[in-house]
């Protein structure tokens, strides 16, 4: 991977400062593993950063998923789909620096049209969002006509304008039951459409869209553990195939686990999810023990402190995120109903008793 140009010797901090800073990060970052070391070689970075959103009145939201120096090293919001979206939306920041995947940086400028919104990494797609196009959109309303089409959050901007109602894996069931008729079109996540309709009488018509890391993991590890720990809690993305989902205690978005393991802490978990979500509630819980195994999200992992930095410098034009006033138009429609409508909570919890 290209890193972009910041040279160390542009930054100016008086070895005080460095070492400041670097006892503040290794605060956090010891429980995921950073040496104190490590925290005085990314200090400059983010001494840097955390000096530039203020010179320029800039926020930082970063997906549960980032690494740890980024949640927190700069972050000013770490969580999950949603609650990035609702902070998006109410932020009075001049400047939004997305860390996270590109779907995520276009709906902060769906919901903040006016403000710069910038994306270190715009080759940071997704499997997701990637799977479907507006054009098979229009195609599957021409085949379905009548039928209200609900997508996941995890989609383009133009994907959004095409639908009636967008959702995250916070909120999809309290969506879809809100869509008028015995029929929804849910996209673009077939894993998503069979663990939700269980839940709905509706009839949902997918897509065959899957997360590349999701779609890894199985319901035989899973298995395994809780009969070598018999007090595991298991958190599974619904993004996860159904067998794996029926061994949850908890399903649903990143922000679900997260709240779970709050409420649950100490104890022993198994987050059944991309790395960084581990790695962020060892920081936080660290009388907890997360144990198992997870799948690192390329898209994900593209965004670092040097290109964070790099494009809070001097954006290159790819990295500040525009798209045209009619897909913001009617995208914010989808999103709005979204935020209208879910408030948000798992998809299952303790086994169906929650
Ligand atoms: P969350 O909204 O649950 O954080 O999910 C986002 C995502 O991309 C999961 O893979
Ligand atoms: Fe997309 Fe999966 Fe990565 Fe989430 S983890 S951004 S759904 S590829």
């Amino acid at each position: 991977m290209q890193q972009p140009a910041v040279e160390f010797s542009d930054l100016d901090f008086s070895p005080g400062q460095i070492r400041r800073e670097a006892e503040r990060l290794y605060e956090h970052l010891r429980h995921a593993e950073f040496s104190l070391a490590e925290c005085e070689l990314i200090a400059p970075l983010t001494l840097e950063i955390n000096r530039l959103k203020e010179e320029k009145r800039a926020v930082i939201l970063a997906h549960s998923y980032q690494t740890p120096d980024i949640i927190y090293g700069i972050a000013d919001y770490s969580g999950d789909s949603l609650g990035l979206s609702r902070h998006a939306a109410e932020s009075e920041a001049e400047v939004i620096v997305f860390c996270g995947v590109r779907f995520m940086a276009e709906t902060a400028k769906v919901l903040s049209p006016h403000k710069t919104v910038l994306h270190p990494a715009p080759d940071a797609g997704c499997s997701l969002a990637d799977s479907i196009t507006a054009g098979e959109v229009r195609r599957l309303k021409a085949e379905h006509p009548g039928v209200p089409v609900v997508c996941y959050i995890n989609t383009s901007a133009e994907v959004k304008a095409e639908s009636d109602a967008c959702c995250t894996s916070a909120n999809a069931l309290e969506v879809i039951e809100a869509m008028e008729g015995d029929e929804v079109i849910f996209i673009p996540d077939q894993l998503m459409a069979q663990n939700l309709q269980p839940y709905t009488k509706k009839r949902l018509i997918t897509w065959q869209g899957t997360c590349i890391v999701h779609e890894n993991f199985m319901a035989e590890t899973v298995d395994y553990f809780k009969r070598r720990f018999p007090d595991l809690k298991v958190l599974v993305h619904t993004e996860c195939d159904a067998a794996v989902v029926a061994h949850a205690d908890l399903a649903g978005s990143t922000g679900n686990m997260v709240e779970y393991v709050r409420s649950h802490h100490p104890g022993r978990f198994m987050l059944v999810t991309e790395c960084g979500l581990a790695d962020r509630l060892r920081v936080e819980f660290p009388e907890s023990e997360f144990i198992g195994s997870c799948v690192l999200c390329p898209y994900m992992k593209r965004i670092n402190l040097r290109n964070v930095l790099q494009c809070m410098k001097e954006p290159r034009p790819e990295q500040i995120v525009e798209l045209p006033e009619e897909v913001i138009r009617r995208a914010r429609r989808a999103i709005d109903r979204m935020l209208e409508i879910g408030r948000g909570r798992p998809l299952k919890v303790d086994n169906g008793k929650g």
